[in-house]
């Protein structure tokens, strides 16, 4: 206090009870600011709205202060003055002006709420917030409703990420991809679980090219490490299985992905032939992460773009993207790069539609619509199972009876199977997968 008024300062005090004004009047504030319950941000711990806070306040002090907490034009003003206080501090109010250098969906969302659309969280902690209304408040609140015990510093763990704003510019299932090698990826693991973010895979990027190592003093590096990470374990995040199999000739793909560093033309270099970018990855390699994990027309935010390759895949593959980077000349090259990228056509890039998103077609539908008909025999590719169809659409081999799955799985002796891609319905000439089947008959029920 010595120094701020040594320095002219006038200092105004932010309280939420009569006794804390009563404290900064006492260490030589020149004002406070007295805020009521009504308030946004932090309203202690007290609740004692302003139609009572003010004119208790106005009894006790003798430094002049300001009403807080709801106010908002000019009757907030005038009704202030009669409680009285010597005028108004305006807080929320003035986030939805024009000059606020906030996006206008928030101005909208605070201009359009309701005086039921805000709430109080961290209150376990005893540090109460008021706070309007949105998904992440909604989680803070499920956790702290199922909080037990009171060890405030796990409860401060668990909703740490949703009050620091980590999930703040991923929506809710989005995809958080990060690349490194055992420099740094183990450590960038640990912060990014503790952050809440929940790991989905870890991939290993092969490099089918590696740079040797020169000295011989260690293994070759060849390979770096990507962690597929979503804002929570119950997220409903984007996984494009389907297209991904598709893209691997039918087959699952792994989480060992072999494709070689960035080389040949599609290395950016210098006139000298340097390497204009230490780290350039490999198109393919972004190309794969987009086509897992996001859709057309996402928004793709890299926020250390280097040469852009993360923005070309994601035009040339009609994803719009934002990328940070702090060197000029990086900054350069990826414009240039950019400019030169052509955006692919629009039937290119529409997706096969993943089976889960397909209109559902239960087994027992292909039954009665005649298409595999009651008593319809149902083999393995190898033909080495039987199974007959019965009316209701279970299977049956010998004493074995269920569905597609269930039958499926019991004659392999395994824990589950899907039997869309199990059976097969066998006629005079060919044999053709249950889910192919299924296809047609989906095909033709849509068009
Ligand atoms: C953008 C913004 C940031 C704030 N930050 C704090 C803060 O860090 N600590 C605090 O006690 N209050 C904070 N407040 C609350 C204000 O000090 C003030 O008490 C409150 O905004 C007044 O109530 P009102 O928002 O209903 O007008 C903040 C308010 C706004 C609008
Ligand atoms: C590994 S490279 C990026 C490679 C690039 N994403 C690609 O796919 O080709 C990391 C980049 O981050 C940039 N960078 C590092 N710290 C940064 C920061 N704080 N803000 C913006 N860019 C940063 C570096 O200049 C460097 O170009």
């Amino acid at each position: 206090m010595e120094q701020l008024k040594a320095a002219d300062i006038k200092v105004i005090h932010k309280c939420t009870s009569v006794r804390h004004s009563l404290k900064a009047e006492k260490i030589g504030c020149d004002a406070v600011s007295v805020d009521g319950f009504e308030c946004g941000g932090h309203p202690g711990e007290d609740d004692i709205p302003n139609g009572i806070l003010l004119p208790r306040a106005a009894e006790e002090l003798k430094i002049p202060f300001v009403a807080s907490g709801g106010m908002a034009n000019a009757r907030s003003l005038v009704s202030a003055l009669a409680f009285g206080a010597d005028g108004v501090n305006m807080g929320t109010r003035f986030i939805a002006t024009k000059e606020a250098p906030v996006h206008d969906n928030v101005k909208q969302r605070l201009v359009e709420a309701s005086e039921l659309e805000t709430s109080l969280v961290m209150r376990p902690l005893r540090n109460t917030e008021r706070v309007l209304n949105n998904s992440a408040v909604d989680k803070i609140k499920e956790i702290e409703s199922n909080h037990r015990g009171d060890d405030p510093n796990s409860l401060l763990e668990e909703i740490r990420p949703l009050v620091a704003g980590s999930e703040r510019v991923l929506r809710d299932g989005g995809a958080l991809w990060v690349i490194g090698s055992y420099h740094n990826i183990l450590r960038l693991g640990t912060s990014v679980q503790n952050l809440g973010f929940w790991i989905l895979n870890d991939i290993i990027w092969h490099k089918t090219n590696p740079m040797p190592n020169f000295r011989g003093t260690r293994f070759t590096n060849a390979h770096e490490t990507l962690l597929w990470c979503t804002t929570s374990r119950k997220a409903k995040y984007n996984f494009n299985y389907q297209n991904l199999k598709e893209l691997n000739e039918g087959k699952q793909m792994r989480s060992d992905w072999h494709i070689p560093i960035c080389a040949g033309k599609e290395r950016l270099r210098e006139s000298n032939n340097q390497r204009s970018h230490p780290t350039q990855k490999p198109e393919a390699l972004l190309y794969r992460i987009l086509l897992a994990s996001s859709q057309k027309g996402d928004l793709i935010l890299d926020p250390f773009l280097g040469s852009g390759t993360t923005a070309v895949m994601a035009k040339k593959l009609q994803r719009n993207f934002i990328g940070f980077e702090q060197d000029q000349n990086y900054i350069k090259l990826a414009k240039k790069r950019l400019k030169q990228t052509k955006v692919l056509e629009d039937e290119v890039v529409t997706m096969t539609k993943s089976r889960k998103d397909l209109p559902k077609v239960p087994f027992g539908e292909l039954v009665e619509q005649g298409i595999i008909p009651p008593g319809a025999v149902l083999t393995d590719k190898k033909e080495k199972f039987k199974a007959t169809v019965a009316i209701d659409g279970s299977l049956k081999i010998k004493d074995i009876s269920g569905s597609i799955h269930q039958v499926g799985a019991k004659v392999q002796g395994l824990p589950s199977c899907n039997g869309w891609d199990f059976w097969h319905v066998k006629d005079k000439s060919s044999s053709k997968l249950l889910d192919n089947i299924r296809g047609d008959y989906r095909n033709k029920k849509i068009n």
